[in-house]
C-alpha cells in the first residue's frame, strides 16, 4: 500500500509537467510483483456520470462500465474502479500484468477521451552474490573474474571498488551486462574491498564485500649492519638486519661470501665475532607464495685485532753521526698505517732519510746530529690508535775545540786556561805543554806561575762513543819577568843591586822608568798593566 502511496505522488507530478498520452500520464510506470498500480487519470471528479468507459489490457478486458460493470474473469477481486475519474487500481501484480494499458471514455455531451500507459512488474532485488573465481592472487601473474548474481527482474549491475565505482580500463573489464568484472595482471591495490550493486527501477540490493588477498614482492630489499660500521673488534657483537616489502612477509636466508648460512630469519645476530666472521655478506629475501627472490647488495664485515704493544726500536742504542740508524715501528693487531711524528711535529723527511715496509722503517742514511729529537710512531687501524716514542740521540764530536785564557801572564799569577769543544756526549781533555803531558780536564790551573811555564799549550779532546780525537789546538803563552828587557838572571841581580845603591832614598827612579815603559804601549791596558808593574816592582824589592 505504501508503494501505491509514493507512485501517486510521482503520477502528480509528472501530470503537472507532461501532457501525458491523453487521459493518463506518460509511463511507465514501474511496480513490484505482489504489488499494487494505481491508474490515475487526469480528469477531475465528474458532475454526472460517464456514459461509457472501459480499460483495456491489450485487447482483454478488464472493466467496462456503462449500465453495468463488465470485469474481465482474471482481474475479479484484483480491481478498485473509480466511477467518478474512470480511475483504475490493479492489486497482486504478477509479472503477466506488464503491459500497455489503454482507457476510453465518454462523457455526457462530450466526445470519446482515450488515454494509455505502460507498467512495468518486477522482481525486487534481491539475494545479491558475488563470486570469485579466486581470492589468492599474485600481484603481475594472475588475473581474476568477480561473478554478480541476483534474484530481480531487469537487472543493472555496477561495481564498488572500496566506495568508488570501478571503472573499465585495460585492466579492468566490465561484460555481461555488467555482471562480470574481470581484473587482468592484479596489483597490490587491487584488493578491494569489491560490492556488487543491482538495481532494478524498482528495488536495488548490494553483495558481501569479497577481499583479494595479493601477494607480491619481495621488493626493496634493505640490508644494514648495526652498528653502522665496517670494521669490528675481534670479541664484540654485531646484527644484521634484513627486510623488504613483501606480502606474505619474506623468508630471509644469510649468504656469507656466496655461501649460504644456516640462519634464517630477518636478523642475523654475531656476537663474539672472530677473524673467520669477515666477508661479504648478504641477505635474500623470498615469498613463498610468489615464489621470488631478492638478494641485496654485498656488505663487508670486517673483523680486526686491536692494536696494542707499539714500540719503536733502533738498530743501536749508541747512534753515532754519519752512522746508518734504522727505527722501527711495530705493534700487535691489525696494523693499517703508520704516522711518524718528530718533536710534536709531521716528521719532514729530509735527504737523509727514507721509509720502508709502509713507514714501518725510518731508516737515517747518514745521522746528522740535527736528527737527535722524539721520535713518535702512530699505528692506527679503524678500531685504535697506539703511539710509542724513541728519542734519539746522536753521538758526535768533539769539533770547535777552542782555548780560552791569556797569552801573557806576569810571573807568580795563576793562570787559568779553559778547554771547550762541542761533543755528546762531553769530550774528555788532554793538556801537553813543549811536549809534555800536564793535566786531564777541561780546565788547566797553575797557581803560581813561572818562567818555565810559558810555551805552547796544547789541548786534545776526545769523545769516548764517538771514539773521535780533535786536532790540537795551540796556545802560546809567555809569563813575563817584572822587567820587560831582555836580561839574564844575572842581569836581573845587578840590576837588583844597582837599585839597592841608586834608589836608597826612594822607588821613583823605578817608578819613572815604568812610566817611559808603558807609554810605548797601547792605551787600552794602561791602568791595569801599571797597577801590576808597581805591585810586582814592591814585590820584587821586598823579596830582596
Ligand atoms: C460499478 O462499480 C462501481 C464500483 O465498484 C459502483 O460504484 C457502481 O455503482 C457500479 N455500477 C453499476 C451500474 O452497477
Ligand atoms: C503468465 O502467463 C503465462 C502464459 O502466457 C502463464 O503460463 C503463467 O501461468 C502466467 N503467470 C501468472 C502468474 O499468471
Ligand atoms: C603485468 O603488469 C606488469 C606491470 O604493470 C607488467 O610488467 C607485466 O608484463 C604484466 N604481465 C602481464 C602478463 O600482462
Ligand atoms: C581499486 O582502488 C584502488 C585505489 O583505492 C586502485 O588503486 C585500484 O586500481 C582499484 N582497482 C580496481 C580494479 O579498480
Ligand atoms: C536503493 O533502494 C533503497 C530503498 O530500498 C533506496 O532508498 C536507495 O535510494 C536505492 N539506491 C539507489 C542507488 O537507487
Ligand atoms: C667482498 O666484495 C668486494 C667487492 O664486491 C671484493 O673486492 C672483496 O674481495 C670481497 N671480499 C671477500 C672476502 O670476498
Ligand atoms: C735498515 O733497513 C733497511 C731496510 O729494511 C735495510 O736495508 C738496512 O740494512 C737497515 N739498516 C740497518 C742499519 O739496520
Ligand atoms: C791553588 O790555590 C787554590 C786556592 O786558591 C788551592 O785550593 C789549591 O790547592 C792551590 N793549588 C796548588 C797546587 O797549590
Amino acid at each position: 500500500m505504501e508503494i501505491t502511496v509514493i507512485h501517486l505522488i510521482i503520477l502528480g507530478v509528472i501530470t503537472g509537467l507532461t501532457k501525458g498520452a491523453g487521459l493518463l500520464p506518460e509511463g511507465p510506470l514501474n511496480a513490484a510483483v505482489g504489488g499494487t498500480v494505481m491508474f490515475t487519470t487526469t480528469l477531475t471528479p465528474a458532475e454526472k456520470p460517464f456514459i461509457t468507459a472501459a480499460w483495456k489490457f491489450g485487447d482483454r478486458n478488464i472493466i467496462t462500465s456503462n449500465v453495468g460493470n463488465i470485469t474481465g474473469p482474471e482481474y475479479e477481486g484484483r480491481i478498485t474502479y473509480f466511477t467518478s475519474t474512470a480511475s483504475l487500481e490493479l492489486r497482486n501484480l504478477t509479472l503477466n500484468d506488464s503491459g500497455e494499458y489503454r482507457v476510453t471514455i465518454t462523457p455526457q455531451g462530450e466526445a470519446q477521451k482515450h488515454g494509455n500507459i505502460s507498467l512495468s512488474v518486477h522482481v525486487p532485488v534481491s539475494n545479491v552474490t558475488v563470486n570469485a573465481s579466486g581470492t589468492d592472487l599474485v600481484e603481475f601473474s594472475s588475473s581474476v573474474h568477480l561473478s554478480c548474481s541476483s534474484s530481480g527482474s531487469s537487472l543493472s549491475f555496477l561495481w564498488l571498488n572500496g566506495s568508488s565505482e570501478v571503472a573499465a580500463s585495460d585492466r579492468v573489464q566490465l561484460t555481461d551486462g555488467g555482471s562480470t568484472l574481470t581484473i587482468v595482471n592484479v596489483t597490490r591495490y587491487d584488493q578491494g574491498p569489491f560490492r556488487c550493486r543491482v538495481f532494478n527501477p524498482f528495488s536495488n540490493g548490494t553483495s558481501d564485500p569479497v577481499n583479494l588477498t595479493i601477494s607480491y614482492g619481495p621488493e626493496n630489499i634493505y640490508f644494514t649492519i648495526s652498528p653502522t660500521q665496517e670494521s669490528f673488534e675481534e670479541g664484540s657483537n654485531t646484527s644484521l638486519s634484513c627486510s623488504a616489502v613483501s606480502r606474505p612477509s619474506a623468508l630471509f636466508n644469510w649468504f656469507l661470501n656466496g655461501d649460504l648460512q644456516s640462519d634464517t630469519g630477518p636478523e642475523l645476530t654475531l656476537i663474539n665475532i672472530q677473524m673467520s666472521h669477515s666477508g661479504n655478506y648478504s641477505c635474500q629475501a623470498f615469498n613463498k607464495k610468489t615464489m621470488r627472490y631478492q638478494t641485496s647488495q654485498p656488505s663487508v664485515v670486517s673483523v680486526l685485532e686491536r692494536i696494542s704493544g707499539a714500540s719503536v726500536k733502533s738498530s743501536t742504542n749508541m747512534p753515532i753521526e754519519g752512522s746508518s740508524v734504522n727505527l722501527t715501528c711495530d705493534a700487535a693487531g691489525a696494523v693499517f698505517t703508520r704516522k711518524w711524528v718528530k718533536d710534536g711535529s709531521n716528521l719532514t723527511l729530509t735527504e737523509n732519510m727514507i721509509l720502508h715496509d709502509n713507514n714501518r722503517v725510518l731508516s737515517f742514511i747518514s745521522l746528522n746530529k740535527k736528527d737527535s729529537g722524539e721520535y713518535s710512531c702512530k699505528i692506527s687501524n679503524p678500531i685504535n690508535t697506539e703511539e710509542a716514542t724513541y728519542t734519539v740521540v746522536v753521538n758526535y764530536g768533539p769539533e770547535n775545540v777552542q782555548i780560552t785564557g791569556p797569552n801573557e801572564i806576569h810571573i807568580e799569577q795563576t793562570l787559568t786556561l779553559t778547554c771547550s769543544a762541542e761533543s755528546t756526549p762531553s769530550a774528555s781533555y788532554t793538556w801537553t805543554l813543549n811536549g809534555a803531558e800536564l793535566q786531564n780536564s777541561a780546565i788547566f790551573t797553575k797557581n803560581i806561575t813561572e818562567l818555565s811555564d810559558s810555551g805552547n799549550y796544547i789541548c786534545e779532546a776526545m769523545n769516548n762513543v764517538t771514539g773521535r780525537t780533535s786536532s790540537s789546538v795551540v796556545h802560546q803563552l809567555s809569563v813575563t819577568a817584572v822587567k820587560t828587557s831582555p836580561c839574564s838572571a844575572g842581569c836581573i841581580a845587578g840590576l837588583v843591586i844597582a837599585c839597592l845603591v841608586i834608589c836608597g832614598a826612594g822607588f821613583g827612579g823605578g817608578y819613572y822608568i815604568y812610566k817611559k815603559r808603558i807609554n810605548n804601549k797601547p792605551q787600552a791596558h794602561d791602568t791595569e798593566r801599571e797597577e801590576h808593574m808597581y805591585e810586582n816592582t814592591s814585590e820584587v824589592y821586598e823579596n830582596i
